[in-house]
């Protein structure tokens, strides 16, 4: 059985941030959801988390019950926090340690890893190797020992293959060597390095496995280093739907932090953001500087510039912006049109119905063929409870009127522009709802 650790006690202080180390976002999820992912993804029989003092909050935000949580009371170093968690862990099993803030590492990296032996240590050879422990092997890539750089001699510190700290070792003998640890070293710490040394001696060398992807094993210890591991997120998932055949104006320029299903012929436009769970049928197009969440939109829908979309459906192609913000419950019906400065909520569109200039459209269903006029408002809320209005197929809604739910205008009406419109509109007929107007005959403008 595979079993993972996460080292995730750190404090973070030069994040200097509220939220602790592992909270910190990449690609606008925490570290520690990134490494999870990669975690479940290698289908371990068990997952611990060390975690430090105050770390409730990373518990709560990861209520998992696959989760096994330890707390580290102290920060006494790699070696301490494993040796946390061996008691829970079966003799029989294959550990594999992980950091919580090292979030890029693939899935495929560690199968190497773990592939390699039964004792392997992931690795890279960096021209500037200092800060990290640096790596002893022999010529064949079994390791002899890690030396911490602040313990090493000048001759260590010229080796530049380093420890990424990602091992993987089996349980009983880490048990043994971890027993074994003791704080004589520069920082005073059980360094978990050490029982490479130890194995070296009894003949069990680990091999070093080098990972080419520097991206991979790099850890975020302020801002700075949390944004360029961002960027690198983002990168490889623009990669990916380049892959999968997307046109994409500006890869460097897309956000994607959705898990997305897309069809042929998509094509996303420069400064996209796409969050959550999104789907894009054939030959979607999203126009420049967009956000889409929680869309499911159909083959053909059009997107134009600046809308923020969240829970849209649309069912058929239809034009959406620029300059659009729909909200959750909006579903689109082939031919519909949603223009700009127009808000949706808990809306639906039928087939070529439009609403194309400065509206608020909530709790609607509107019919096929409606044309709702610049300005028009759905009344649905009076302060404290939210209503429904209904508009039947082929209706025209005139300019700047409000429709105060619960209201239904039936099939073919017209309502007049600038109506307030408080009860049912008959079908078919012209409801008109303002004050008549007046000329006065003979009125002068002030003058001085
Ligand atoms: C460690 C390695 C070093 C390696 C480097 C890679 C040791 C002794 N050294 O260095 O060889 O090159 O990682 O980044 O292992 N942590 C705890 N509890 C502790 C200490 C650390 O949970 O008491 C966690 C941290 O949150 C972090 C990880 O372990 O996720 C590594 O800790 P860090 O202090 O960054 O590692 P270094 O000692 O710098
Ligand atoms: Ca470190």
């Amino acid at each position: 059985m595979l079993e993972i650790i996460i080292l995730a006690a750190g404090m973070g202080k030069r994040m200097r941030s509220a939220l602790p180390k592992v909270l910190q976002q990449v690609g606008g999820q925490p570290m520690l959801a990134h490494v999870l992912d990669t975690a479940r993804a290698l289908d371990p029989g068990r997952v611990h988390v060390v975690y430090g003092h105050g770390g409730e909050q990373v518990r709560a935000r990861f209520n998992e019950p696959m989760l096994n949580w330890v707390e580290q009371p102290e920060l006494l170093g790699t070696g301490d926090a494993v040796k946390r968690v061996i008691p829970h862990v079966h003799d029989s099993s294959r550990v594999l340690v992980l950091y919580g803030d090292v979030p890029l590492l693939r899935a495929t990296t560690l199968s190497n890893l773990l592939a390699a032996g039964e004792f392997a240590v992931l690795t890279a050879e960096l021209s500037d190797p200092s800060g990290y422990g640096r790596v002893v092997t022999d010529s064949e890539a079994r390791v002899l020992a890690i030396v911490e750089q602040k313990d090493a001699t000048p001759e260590a510190l010229r080796i530049r293959r380093i420890n990424s700290g990602i091992v993987s070792a089996p349980a009983a003998q880490l048990k043994r060597w971890l027993l074994a640890l003791r704080p004589n070293n520069a920082q005073g710490e059980y360094y978990l390095t050490d029982i490479f040394a130890l194995a070296a001696r009894e003949n069990a060398s680990a091999l070093a496995v080098d990972c080419a992807d520097l991206s991979e094993i790099s850890g975020a210890n302020d801002a700075r280093q949390l944004a360029e591991l961002s960027q690198a997120w983002y990168a490889r998932q623009a990669a990916d739907l380049l892959d999968r055949g997307v046109r994409l104006a500006a890869p460097q320029t897309l956000f994607n932090r959705a898990q997305i299903d897309v069809a042929q012929d998509v094509e996303i436009d420069v400064n996209v953001v796409l969050e959550g769970v999104i789907r894009l049928g054939e030959g979607v197009k999203i126009g420049p500087f967009s956000v889409i969440k929680d869309c499911d939109l159909a083959a053909g829908t059009e997107v134009l510039s600046h809308c923020h979309l969240e829970g849209v459906r649309t069912t058929g192609a239809c034009r959406i912006g620029p300059y659009a913000r729909l909200r959750p419950g909006t579903e689109l019906s082939e031919g519909s049109h949603v223009g700009n400065f127009v808000e949706t909520k808990k809306a639906t569109f039928g087939r070529n119905s439009k609403a194309n200039h400065l509206s608020y459209i909530g709790d609607a269903t509107i019919g096929a063929n409606v044309n709702i006029g610049a300005g028009t408002i759905t009344c649905n809320y009076d302060g404290a409870n939210k209503f429904e209005t209904v508009i039947e197929d082929g209706v025209f809604v005139g300019s700047n009127s409000s429709l105060v739910a619960p209201i239904t205008v039936g099939a073919n009406a017209t309502i007049g522009a600038g109506s307030v419109i408080a009860k049912n509109a008959p079908p078919a007929e012209l409801s008109v709802a303002r004050a008549r107007q007046v000329v006065v005959k003979g009125w002068r403008r002030p003058s001085k």
